[in-house]
């Protein structure tokens, strides 16, 4: 596995592949990586000639007094794991590389009303910073697809709107959400977790379950999600949000609606925000 850091260096070696007529899919991350990260790459691997993955910590989709400078950062380890999982070309570039007027003075992406909810609301510019620095990364990959995975949901959804919206050559797949044997879904966060924390962090997923299980019971949607809030605030969690929405746009359900629909949560546990979801079909 080569790592490349110049954004002319990669160009380079993926127009090679690509005129030689090979298939190249793209996983990017932010580093640290762990075995959720790791099933994206196999993923990719199994469908592409090439797999290039990315590591970079996006500042802008960071905002003020998130933990963009303790974020973890472990090139060394993530290149261990990504040469093991076939990784043909690991892209770390630099913020200038990625911004080369600077965060502050780059050119944006807006997706307006799906990124007006859940995280959206609550991180505000989030998914201006994500949306950005994904076309950035497309653009210089140039892959034929990319992989996210299901965690970061409304992200997924924002990647899937904005390459439909904007008429981008790459085709969006997802992976599904890995999780710890207690049901906590891998997050490179959950190190922020102490022992007491790490405990609890759990609950979310069975909140989720519980959540799923009664709906399928026949329970209406808008009594669970007050339900499950109250659940999560007695387990010690300050929650953001607990939602139920249409996997397909994010948007409050008809009050009748019973069919594609996802239950999203996302909850402070001392200072770790956690994020995590459940499809009900
Ligand atoms: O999911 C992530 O790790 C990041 O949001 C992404 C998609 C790599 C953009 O920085």
């Amino acid at each position: 596995m080569q790592t490349v850091t110049d954004a002319a260096a990669l160009r380079a070696t993926i127009r090679g592949w690509r005129s030689s007529g090979q298939a190249v899919g793209f996983v990017p991350t932010m580093g640290n990586l762990h075995a959720g990260h790791h099933s994206l790459l196999k993923l990719a691997r199994a469908r592409a000639d090439r797999v290039v993955a990315s590591v970079f910590v996006n500042p802008t989709q960071f905002g003020p007094g998130e933990d963009f400078e303790r974020y973890p950062r472990t090139l060394v380890q993530d290149q261990v794991g990504l040469a093991e999982a076939g990784c043909d070309i690991l892209f770390a570039p630099d913020v200038a590389t990625m911004y080369p007027f600077g965060p502050a003075a780059s050119a944006s992406i807006h997706l307006p009303v799906i990124t007006d909810t859940l995280e959206g609301a609550h991180r505000p510019g989030h998914f201006d910073g994500v949306a950005t620095v994904v076309t950035k990364l497309f653009n210089l990959v140039q892959p034929d697809f990319a992989v996210f995975g299901q965690k970061d949901f409304q992200q997924l959804k924002v990647i899937e709107r904005m390459v439909r919206d904007l008429g981008l050559p790459v085709k969006v797949m997802s992976g599904p959400t890995l999780r710890e044997d207690d049901g906590l879904a891998m997050s490179s966060r959950n190190q922020y977790l102490s022992a007491t924390e790490r405990q609890r962090a759990p609950q979310i997923h069975a909140t989720l379950t519980q959540m799923r299980e009664l709906f399928r019971q026949g329970h209406a949607w808008q009594a669970l999600e007050q339900a499950a809030k109250a659940r999560l605030e007695r387990a010690g969690f300050v929650p953001d949000y607990v939602a139920i929405r249409r996997a397909e746009d994010l948007a409050e359900p008809a009050a009748d609606e019973r069919e594609g629909l996802v239950a999203l949560v996302a909850a402070r546990l001392g200072a770790t925000r956690l994020i995590d979801n459940l499809p009900f079909d």
